[in-house]
């Protein structure tokens, strides 16, 4: 029997989003539906929000989510009723050129699930083909990786966005390895997340660089061996300041966590000879860098970008909230707040002031 539950509404470009009455279809095949227990709220739901993604309003919000699985369709394999999933955007096809090199998490044709869910009648666009403010959702089974069901959801479900994506930057992307010097620009969930990752990953020196105190104090707490507060500097002077905590030498691994063209000048050249840059904020179009060609040349070393963290959801989810569960890993420290489903809107506010790492709504 097909479900009407609520959900978090985008309906039209910067207008306030609402908690509607949506229709969630029973699942078809290869489909699962899924009760949503936590989602945290991430920047890319505001950015759909303000129209920045696609047009496609009205857009059924959340995506970094944990629940249980409540109803499969036919052919599902991979989950079964009552399982504890994070789900995640990048459902791996296994078909494409990429998978079948043996590369599923580069992943060129990753799926959602083929039937909408709707309100009043309005086919929705699910964010990231996911929509998780909401008590039930539908996705393609791919979407839902089992995991250690010990794990509270609210910090379960963060795995499933903005902190594999820093940790999967840093661990996957960047390579970070015992030893390594790294600095990260950007110190929201995705960079101390990257903090965390390159802390696990034994790096000895760990630079957080942030325009505020406030996230640099956070920045620390994940493993931070140093910060610089950027505010006000030149890039010359961001750079020379790395310079001056690594030796003279600069960083073997740079991450870009903002999506600036300024910030990614500096973590270009605040990179040792050989060294990794990672870019894992998101610029918007219109942005442009420019830099001398030789001196991309000249340092050899990597220009990557991070999509998800370069991560295989069946692969990293449960090993990570294993690591988790044997504290290991710090999850916890992302959560600022638990909110209604009611209070979205208050969470993008004080996301936009600076104020919280991680608001996950509880449902
Ligand atoms: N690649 C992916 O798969 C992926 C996944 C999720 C999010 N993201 C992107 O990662 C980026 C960070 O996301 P978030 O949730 O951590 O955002 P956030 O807004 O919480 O954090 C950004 C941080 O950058 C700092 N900052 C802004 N301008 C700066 C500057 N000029 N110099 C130094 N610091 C500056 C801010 O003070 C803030 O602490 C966003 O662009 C987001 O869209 C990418
Ligand atoms: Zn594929
Ligand atoms: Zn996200």
């Amino acid at each position: 029997m097909a479900h009407e539950v609520r959900g978090v509404i985008a309906r039209s470009k910067g207008t306030p989003v609402s908690v509607e009455t949506i229709h969630v279809p029973d699942p078809g095949p290869g489909e699962v539906v899924v009760d949503i227990q936590a989602c945290g709220v991430c920047h890319t739901d505001l950015h759909y929000r303000e129209g920045a993604i696609n047009d496609e309003f009205p857009f059924l919000l959340g995506h970094e989510a944990a629940g249980v699985i409540s109803q499969v369709g036919s052919g599902v394999g991979n989950v079964k009723e009552g399982d504890f999933v994070i789900l995640n955007w990048r459902a791996v096809c296994g078909e494409c050129r990429s998978c079948l090199r043996g590369r599923p998490q580069y992943c060129f044709s990753t799926h959602n699930a083929q039937q909408k869910m709707t309100v009043d009648g309005v086919d929705l666009s699910p964010a990231l083909g996911i929509g998780a403010f909401a008590e039930k959702t539908l996705v393609a089974a791919g979407q839902a990786t089992k995991v250690d069901a010990a794990a509270e959801p609210e910090v379960a479900g963060l795995i499933g966005c903005g902190v594999m994506a820093g940790l999967g930057a840093a661990l996957n992307t960047g390579g970070v390895t015992r030893g390594d010097t790294v600095a990260v620009w950007g110190c929201g969930g995705v960079g101390d997340a990257a903090i965390e990752g390159s802390r696990i990953a034994g790096a000895r020196t760990i630079i957080a660089i942030d325009l505020d105190d406030q996230k640099l104090q956070w920045a620390k707490g994940f493993g931070a061996t140093h910060s610089i507060n950027s505010s006000g500097m030149t890039n010359d002077e961001v750079i020379e300041a790395v310079q001056a905590l690594t030796e003279g030498n600069g960083v073997d691994v740079a991450i870009e966590a903002i999506g600036l063209p300024a910030t990614y000048e500096q973590a270009f050249f605040a990179r040792d000879l050989a060294g990794t840059v990672v870019l894992v904020g998101v610029p918007n179009p219109e942005m442009r860098i420019d830099l001398p060609l030789i001196e991309v040349f000249g340092r050899g070393g990597a220009l990557k970008s991070s999509w998800y963290g370069d991560c295989l959801p069946s692969r990293d989810f449960p090993m990570l909230i294993d690591l988790y569960l044997q504290g290991r890993l710090q999850l916890d420290r992302f959560v600022s707040e638990k909110i209604g489903i009611d209070e979205v809107e208050d969470a993008f506010h004080k996301m936009e002031r600076g104020e919280v790492l991680r608001s996950v709504v509880m449902i």
